[in-house]
């Protein structure tokens, strides 16, 4: 209601739900000389089947009384509840309010279930049976869509189940990319680089993880390599995870290793985009997000923290 520009309507609305249960009182009581029995039932005249006669009975009492009180049940329900135009009732009940209690209620449920997480550490929460399958359940509803139902990944979107980090793999690292978000940005240096020398350079950034590689055309491609791409990705190419800059000597690839990939890079660069998701999601299922992506690669064999 509050939508409105004025009150007009607020009473509008309000009168034509007034005046209809008005009238229908009015209708009752119009049409009481049927309800009182005076002497014989009128005979209609009509008759059916030979004997049926129709006679104008007067309603009965019990279906008076059952119509009264409706009307009666109409007007405390609108005094209660909101329905006569703007006016709340008296009990200010509206779906808002009920939505926010119900999420309090499932919140504070929430809290305690994930009470006892919130008090470990978020390595040995990952090690809890119990925890890591809420935490599965939680990524298959905010995480796989993108990061793939085993959280493998895909071209584009990183694994997350190796050792291999672009931002970082220890629980400090993760619970700030789930909470703020990440921006990868790598520039295009198409201005600069010519289509000749980025496939040099993608020789030369292959020669970096040991692939196969063109020992002449990658030797040709090194300096632009130290000059243009060491900033981000090192002089030897091992990455920045303040930057988001991939490790480019390791055999992990975001958008593939071959010259065409390496190329499309340096040509047209990359903006890629994890989502913050601190509105979408409370610190605690943060927190049990946090330890099953931990778990992932920590858990039952590699060493700790991930690659730093
Ligand atoms: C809309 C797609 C999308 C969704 C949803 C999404 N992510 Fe991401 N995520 C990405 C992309 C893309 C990147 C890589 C960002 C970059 O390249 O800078 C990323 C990066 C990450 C990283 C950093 C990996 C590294 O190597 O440092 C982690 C950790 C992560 N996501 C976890 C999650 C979790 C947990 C969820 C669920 C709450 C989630 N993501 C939901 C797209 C998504
Ligand atoms: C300003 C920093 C910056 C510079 C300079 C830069 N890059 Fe990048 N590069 C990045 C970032 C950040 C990413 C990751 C983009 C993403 O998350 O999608 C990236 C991604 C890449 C990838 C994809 C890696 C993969 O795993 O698939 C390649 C290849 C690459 N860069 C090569 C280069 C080369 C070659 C140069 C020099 C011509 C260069 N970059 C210069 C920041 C930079």
């Amino acid at each position: 209601m509050s939508d409105f520009f004025t009150d007009f309507w607020s009473y509008y609305i309000a009168a034509i739900a007034l005046v209809g249960i008005v009238w229908c009182v009015w209708l009752l009581f119009s049409q009481r000389k049927v309800t009182k029995v005076v002497g014989a039932p009128e005979d209609t005249g009509h008759v059916w089947d030979g004997d049926l006669r129709e006679l104008n009975n007067p309603l009965p009492r019990w279906w008076m009384w059952m119509f009264l009180l409706a009307c009666i049940f109409g007007l405390g329900y609108l005094v209660l509840y909101p329905g006569l135009g703007s006016y709340a009732g008296v009990l200010k009940t509206s779906s808002r309010v009920e939505l926010e209690a119900h999420r309090q209620a499932a919140e504070q449920l929430q809290r305690e279930v994930y009470g006892k997480y919130m008090q470990m550490d978020v390595k040995q929460v990952a090690a809890e049976p119990a925890a890591r399958e809420i935490g599965q359940r939680l990524f298959l509803n905010y995480c796989a869509q993108c990061h793939g139902s085993d959280a493998r990944g895909s071209r584009g979107f990183p694994n997350l189940t190796d050792n291999d980090w672009l931002y970082g793999g220890d629980p400090e690292t993760i619970t700030q990319t789930i909470t703020k978000g990440r921006n990868g940005v790598m520039p295009s240096f198409a201005s600069t680089i010519d289509g000749k020398l980025a496939g040099d350079v993608a020789q030369y950034v292959r020669s970096l993880s040991g692939l196969s590689s063109d020992p002449i055309r990658a030797s040709r491609g090194e300096s632009t390599f130290k000059s243009t791409c060491a900033a981000c990705h090192g002089s030897t190419g091992k990455g920045n995870q303040a930057l988001g800059a991939p490790n480019l000597s390791d055999r992990v690839w975001l958008y593939g290793s071959s010259e065409a990939n390496i190329v499309d890079a340096i040509l047209k660069g990359h903006n890629n985009h994890m989502p913050a998701h601190e509105e979408i999601l409370t610190p605690e299922r943060i927190r049990m997000l946090t330890a099953y992506v931990w778990g992932l690669s920590n858990i039952g064999g590699a060493g700790e923290g991930g690659k730093q």
